[in-house]
Parts: C-alpha cells; structure tokens; sequence
C-alpha cells in the first residue's frame, strides 16, 4: 500500500467510525448480549425473541462480527460474543449499554450533525432540531431521559469507583451530588464511608427516580432526591461532588452553579469536582470528542486546570488539590477563599 492510499484508508475509516457506532448501538438496543446468555444462537432466533427481521438481524450481527464484537459459526449458522460483548450486557460491572444507546441517540445524533454549521455561527444548533436545550428536551422526553440518566452512571462507573477511593471524608456526616444523575459517585462514596448519608441534587424528573435506584444498589435509606435547579440555589451538606456538570455550561454559568454551592458551604465544607482536563498540546481523544459533544449539544467545553481555576476563584473557592483519575479524568479539591 502506498502512503497516500494508507491515509486514504485511515480517513475513510475514521468516516465510516460513524457507521460502526450505529451498529454498537443496534446490538445494544436488540440485548444481542443477554440473548447469548444461553449459548450461541441463529440470527433468526435473536430476531424471534425481539420481534426483528431475520435477515437484517443477520446483516447487524455479521457487521458485529466485524467489530469483534461477535464470532459466526458457519457449519451452525451461529453467533456466539467475544470478551468485548460483555460491555454492552446490562448487568456487566463495567457497561456501556445505556451509553451507547443514548451518547448517539436522536438527542446527541441530530445536533452532531449540524457540527459544521455549530463552529460556523459560534454556537450550538441543538435547539433546530430538538426545539429546545438538551435538558429542556430530557424533561419533556421522559424515555430518552431516563437512558440518558443510566448511560451516564454506565459512563461514570470506573472513575467514580476511583474518585471515591480517592476521597477521605474525614468527619463529613452529609454528602451532596449536585446535578448527580441516578446518584453512581455519592453511592459509591457512601457505600465506602458507612458514617455518611447523601442526597442528589437533580431536575424533577431525575430525582423522582434517585430513591428507586438507591434501593436497587442495597443502599435504601441513605440516598435522598432532591428536585431543585442549581441555577437558584444548593442545599448545605459537609462534601459537595460535581461531577461532569461544569462541561455542560458556558463560564457564566459554571459561575452561577459554584456561587451557589459557595453560598450553601457550611464551615469546613469541601467541593470535590470530577473532569476531563483538555490541554492544546496533546489532547487526549476521549476530551477532545468529548469537548465536540459539548460544543454541538450544550453551551460548555472541556477545560484545562487554569480554566478551572479560574472559574473557582470567581465564584470564592479555592482549589486545594488536583489528583489525575484514570485519563484524561482528574478529581479536583476546592474549599471557601
Ligand atoms: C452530564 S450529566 C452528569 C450526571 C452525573 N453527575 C454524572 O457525572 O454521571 C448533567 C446532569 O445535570 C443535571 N442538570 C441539568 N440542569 C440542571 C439544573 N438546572 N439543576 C440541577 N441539575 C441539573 C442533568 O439532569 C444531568 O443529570
């Protein structure tokens, strides 16, 4: 192969990642993963149990394959999954099911495809094609709503695990998550720390279901939602946790949120904050395609350390730690100025 078909093919296959990701998400969406619980199985028996047609069932499954998501047994005319499989089981310790069904959903999908004309205008174009914010629209789509809640614990799960080892809560007795989703990080800091009880602070329609998901965790009792906006205020707790909330907003409103947990801080309170950091040089994938999500479905963007300094320091708090997570994730320590 010469050079310039070598990168021909490199960018053809970066086109076509598009393509793949869709398919994931198929095979996330049809349980290919739990229907191979019970051994190998036909396309056509997948198709059957989720009422598919066969033959388009084998056309995903064999792009599957393709993937290394799947092996086929041509003499049985089977599908049975590699180790890569697991992650799109729901009940894995480390899935990514919910995320690959939300992340390229309709509400990410539809606005990443007005990407070019987002850097054209400076801003996102996400309310052309879903009619309003992403949240706005998370609170009249209750279904997509609830994926998007789970796809985000699927996300979290690893560096929320090590975050939370990360963390001495000392004499904290309370712990607050704002904007925590179903509450993964403060179940998992609590889990750890038996002294301590938690609430997540989220929109109404997340936190009706925060005390379903607690009991689910065998964590019943210890983990409240709170229905509120962050934007109006933050109830007092001893540890805040803010984790992939500032990325969602513009500095402006980054402020507003860490005003308001500033203002509910009692003395001795600390602010742990979970982020990708991005730099120019350097930029790990995982924060700059992170940062394209925020830059065509909201009005944040990834940051790096001196970002979020300053945007602390406006708000009267402190950085007193950095701690890098598993990259490019890293868990900063904050405190009242
Ligand atoms: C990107 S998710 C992060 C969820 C969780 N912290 C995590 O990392 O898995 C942002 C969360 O902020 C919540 N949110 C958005 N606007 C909010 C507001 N005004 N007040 C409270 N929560 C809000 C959303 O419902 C969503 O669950």
């Amino acid at each position: 192969m010469t050079a310039e078909q070598e990168h021909f093919s490199q960018v053809y296959h970066l086109i076509m990642a598009a393509w793949g990701s869709q398919a994931v998400r198929a095979i996330a969406s049809l349980s290919v993963a739990e229907h191979l619980d019970s051994g190998p199985l036909s396309a056509q028996d997948i198709a059957l149990r989720e009422s598919a047609d066969p033959a388009m069932t084998y056309r995903l499954l064999r792009a599957g394959v393709a993937l290394g998501l799947l092996t086929y047994d041509a003499d049985q005319g089977t599908f049975s999954p590699t180790p890569m499989l697991a992650v799109l089981h729901k009940d894995s310790p480390v899935s990514l099911k919910h995320y690959a069904q939300a992340a390229i959903g309709p509400t990410f999908w539809l606005p990443a495809v007005l990407l070019p004309e987002s850097v054209a205008m400076g801003s996102p174009q996400v309310v052309q094609v879903l009619g309003s914010s992403v949240f706005e629209y998370f609170g009249k789509n209750p279904a997509e709503a609830r994926q998007f809640s789970a796809a985000m614990t699927d996300l979290s799960t690893p560096v929320i695990r090590e975050a939370a080892a990360a963390i001495d809560v000392g004499t904290a007795k309370t712990v607050l998550d704002v904007g925590g989703a179903y509450g993964a990080f403060v179940s998992e800091l609590v889990r750890r720390n038996p002294r301590l009880t938690g609430s997540v602070l989220e929109l109404a329609h997340v936190a009706a279901a925060v005390e379903d998901e607690t009991r689910e965790r065998g964590l019943e009792g210890r983990i409240t939602g709170v229905a509120g906006d962050f934007f109006e205020s933050v109830p007092a707790a001893d540890i805040y946790l803010l984790k992939h909330v500032l990325h969602d907003w513009d500095d402006t409103s980054c402020r507003s949120i860490l005003s308001n947990i500033r203002d509910a801080m009692r003395p001795g309170a600390r602010l742990f904050i979970v982020e990708m950091l991005i730099s120019d040089t350097g930029a790990s994938t995982g924060a700059a395609l992170m940062d394209m999500a925020m830059l065509f479905a909201t009005t944040g963007q990834e940051r790096d350390l001196t970002q979020f300094d300053t945007l602390l320091t406006a708000a009267g708090l402190r950085r007193t730690q950095a701690t890098p997570l598993l990259s490019p994730y890293v868990l900063l320590e904050a405190e009242a100025a």
